[in-house]
């Protein structure tokens, strides 16, 4: 990936930032987005103490503007853009079933973790276009392949972002742009940590979902990620891939 660019949204922490540091490895130079500034600060940080170059955008990833300025700083910065990450969301609130679930909560979730991403191919697409290829990754989730009780709206805007993953992916797919979405299972983040809330019966109860005995590493979605950038998936095309320990294989 030596010269390529890649931008990195939610790369504050978990996941994103895991990512934004495999990207760097394989010789990346990243734009890491968060709404979170000092996240992402410490994760350009870390990139430029490996021997890798990074900027950092302050970035909310459900405004069209900060989204437009964002790729824009990726061209303005290093020239083109090559990769994507679409990774920002969050859960909402939990707990509630679909009666009681409050609008505020759906349309909060929806704008980030659903609009977001569309918000996020709308722009990079164009700019990929312009480099002449790209490959993007939106991130989606096991609950994107299945149901899941008390966080509906979570659970579908997962489901959404692989319907976008599809319907872009085929748009784009003969002008050079390869979209794929990955699935991954549930990995110990601030996300999951703020679940299980230092409750060892919840965190019993979320390992025991993984038929694979433990919970994921940021590193092994990371990993993933990369991978369905790289050219050794050139054909891979709409793919939402599960990386989850066997989780949605689990009768
Ligand atoms: P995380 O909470 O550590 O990271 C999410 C990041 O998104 C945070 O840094 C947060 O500040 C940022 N963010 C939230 N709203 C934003 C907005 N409006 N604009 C820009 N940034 C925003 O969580 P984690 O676990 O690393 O999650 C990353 C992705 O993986 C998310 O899409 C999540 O839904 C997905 N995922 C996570 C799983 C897990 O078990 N950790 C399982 C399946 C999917």
């Amino acid at each position: 990936m030596e010269g390529k660019v890649a931008i990195v949204t939610g790369g504050a922490g978990g996941i994103g930032r895991a990512t934004a540091l495999a990207f760097a490895e394989a010789g990346a130079r990243v734009v890491v987005a968060d709404l979170n500034e000092v996240g992402c600060e410490a994760t350009v940080r870390m990139i430029r103490e490996a021997g890798g170059e990074a900027v950092h955008s302050g970035t909310d990833v459900s405004s069209a503007s900060d989204v437009e300025a964002l790729v824009a700083t990726a061209v303005r910065t290093f020239g083109r853009l090559d990769y994507a990450f679409n990774n920002a969301a969050i859960v909402g609130d939990t707990g509630a079933d679909t009666a009681e679930c409050t609008q505020a909560n759906w349309d909060r979730v929806v704008a980030v973790n659903f609009t977001g991403v569309f918000l996020c191919l709308k722009y990079e697409i164009p700019a990929m276009l312009e480099s002449g290829s790209g490959a993007i990754v939106n991130t989606s989730s096991s609950v994107g392949l299945m149901g899941d009780r008390g966080y509906i709206p979570y659970v579908a805007t997962k489901h959404g972002v692989i319907g976008l993953t599809r319907a872009a992916a085929l748009e784009y797919a003969e002008r050079g742009i390869r979209i794929n979405a990955v699935c991954p299972g549930v990995t110990r983040t601030e996300m999951v940590e703020g679940i299980i809330g230092g409750d060892p019966e919840i965190e019993a109860m979320l390992t025991a979902r993984e038929p694979i005995g433990r919970m994921g590493r940021p590193e092994e979605i990371a990993a993933s990620v990369v991978w369905l950038c790289s050219d050794a998936a050139s054909f891979v095309i709409g793919h939402a891939m599960s990386v989850d320990g066997g989780q949605v294989v689990a009768p």
